[in-house]
């Protein structure tokens, strides 16, 4: 995986060593999928991509409310995401309700806390992990995790994801209660439709 700043030129490499898929080249992966994916397929997809921002500039679109998922490409078995994140915006805490995730940084760092069922039966973190451009982290079955752009102020944050299947309703947790909640969410892009 390759993540470019457009604003550096970079010496031409020859054809024959270079393994870049282009972002939809990995749409049309993702649509033409005839089975549910593996999290190692998807990294390996992701690890096969070269992308500069000009290559996903319709995607990266923000909000100020929270931060913005935006759709790339969704099939039965799998769909694309691009999520953009200003500075302290963040998920719940939350698993992926039967989805396998993973996700690439393109831009920025991005904060994940992993978290596991205390006997009591609310959530405790059990790790924290920071990853920078360029990073793949996947999430099976079980995770239950919390995404933070924990940057400085003016720092933004953009990561792709792939979930398979396609989210559906997922719980969230509460680090001070057994509390589990049903929680769906929408598109600020691209789901036009669907
Ligand atoms: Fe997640």
């Amino acid at each position: 995986m390759q993540v470019r700043d457009t604003t550096i030129a970079y010496a031409a490499e020859p054809a024959a060593i270079t393994n870049e898929l282009t972002l939809d080249e990995l749409a049309d992966y993702i649509n033409n999928l005839k089975t549910v994916p593996t999290v190692e397929q998807v990294k390996q997809q992701f690890a096969s991509l070269s992308l500069r921002q000009r290559d996903y500039e319709s995607h990266r679109l923000f909000t100020d409310k929270k931060y913005a998922r935006n759709l790339i490409a969704r099939s039965e078995y799998a769909e694309l995401l691009m999520l953009c994140w200003h500075s302290g915006q963040r998920t719940p805490i939350h698993d992926h309700g039967g989805s396998i995730g993973v996700i690439l940084v393109c831009e920025g760092s991005l904060t994940e806390t992993m978290y596991e069922f205390a006997p009591e039966g609310h959530v405790r973190p059990y790790n924290t992990f920071r990853w920078n451009p360029g990073g793949i982290t996947g999430a099976d079955v079980p995770d239950i995790h919390q995404l933070l752009n924990l940057q400085p102020d003016d720092k933004d944050l953009v990561t792709l994801h792939c979930y398979a299947p396609p989210l559906s309703v997922l719980n969230t947790f509460s680090p001070v209660s057994s509390r589990r909640r049903k929680w769906r969410e929408g598109y600020v892009s691209g789901g036009a439709g669907i």
